[in-house]
């Protein structure tokens, strides 16, 4: 039966389930997450994007898989009031247990340089357009004592390079909120989980040659969020293996990385 939220109609009417509000949901690390999430329990999903023919397309797909979905208009562009008309919806229409950020911008590292308004964008997609959201689903989670809260960051964020570090610092300033908040509901029951994957095959850097070994699936990535959100952990690199050289790159002294260009 169908029924309208939003702007775009509901696949299904709700089941006793889980509710997970997906910011991104069209990204294709999202897809195979809520995929993966689908075949492990009963799920509802509130897919938000904007893309609305994509998001209808992935409720059809996931309602094959036995959860619930409904599609809601979200931008990061989009007022703070506008963010907590969209919050309010989707906490009237069923009590929410997760909020999965997935929307993320690489945009042009170049074009940064001279137009501040690709940094602007950078910015707004990565953190700034992210925050109300997340303040939001904080509140009410302090107020249930129980929630998740899992955010795609980036390794990215962990040390500024030459070749991205507007997009970097935007991902930096997402880990060190979600550093603060993770200690603000420490005592409150509500997981932070700040997931940081290295390289990924998918069209965001789809114009890039990646490095064979260090570069996953989505699925693999999707199995390493399902895995935190049954057994949360603060941070999560994904691949494992990116823990590691991050934690190199991060010692490297500056009279050194200074001169890696390549980075
Ligand atoms: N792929 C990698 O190598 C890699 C590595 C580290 C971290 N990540 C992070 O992983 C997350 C998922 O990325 P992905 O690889 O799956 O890329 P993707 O498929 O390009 O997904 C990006 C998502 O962000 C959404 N988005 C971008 N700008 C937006 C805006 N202004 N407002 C609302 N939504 C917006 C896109 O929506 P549309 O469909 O409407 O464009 C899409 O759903 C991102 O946070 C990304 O930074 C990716």
């Amino acid at each position: 039966m169908g029924k309208r939220v939003g702007d775009i109609a509901v696949e299904t009417e709700p089941v006793s389930c889980k509710h997970m509000v997906v910011l991104g949901a069209t990204s294709e690390i999202a897809v195979a997450t809520l995929k993966e999430f689908a075949k492990k329990g009963q799920w509802h999903f509130s897919l938000c994007g904007r893309n609305e023919e994509a998001l209808r397309h992935l409720a059809v797909e996931l309602v094959s898989s036995n959860v619930s979905c409904s599609c809601h208009y979200y931008d990061t562009a989009m007022s703070a009031e506008d963010m907590q008309k969209l919050w309010e919806g989707l906490v009237k229409e069923r009590r929410v247990e997760v909020l999965f950020c997935a929307v993320g911008y690489l945009g042009d590292q170049k074009l940064a340089q001279d137009c501040p308004d690709e940094g602007q964008l950078i910015f707004e997609a990565n953190f700034n357009g992210l925050v109300p959201m997340i303040a939001f689903a904080t509140n009410y989670f302090e107020g249930l004592k129980q929630g998740h809260i899992m955010v795609i960051s980036s390794v990215a964020g962990d040390r500024g390079r030459c070749s991205n570090y507007y997009y970097g610092a935007s991902k930096a300033a997402m880990s060190a909120y979600l550093s603060g908040l993770r200690v603000r509901l420490y005592s409150k029951g509500v997981h932070v989980i700040n997931i940081k994957p290295g390289y990924v095959k998918t069209r965001m850097v789809a114009h890039k040659k990646l490095p064979p070994y260090i570069s996953a699936s989505v699925e693999t990535v999707a199995h390493d969020i399902v895995n935190i959100y049954y057994k949360p952990k603060a941070v999560v690199y994904t691949m494992w293996l990116w823990s590691y050289i991050m934690l190199a790159t991060k010692m490297l002294p500056d009279f050194i990385f200074k001169r890696l260009s390549m980075f």
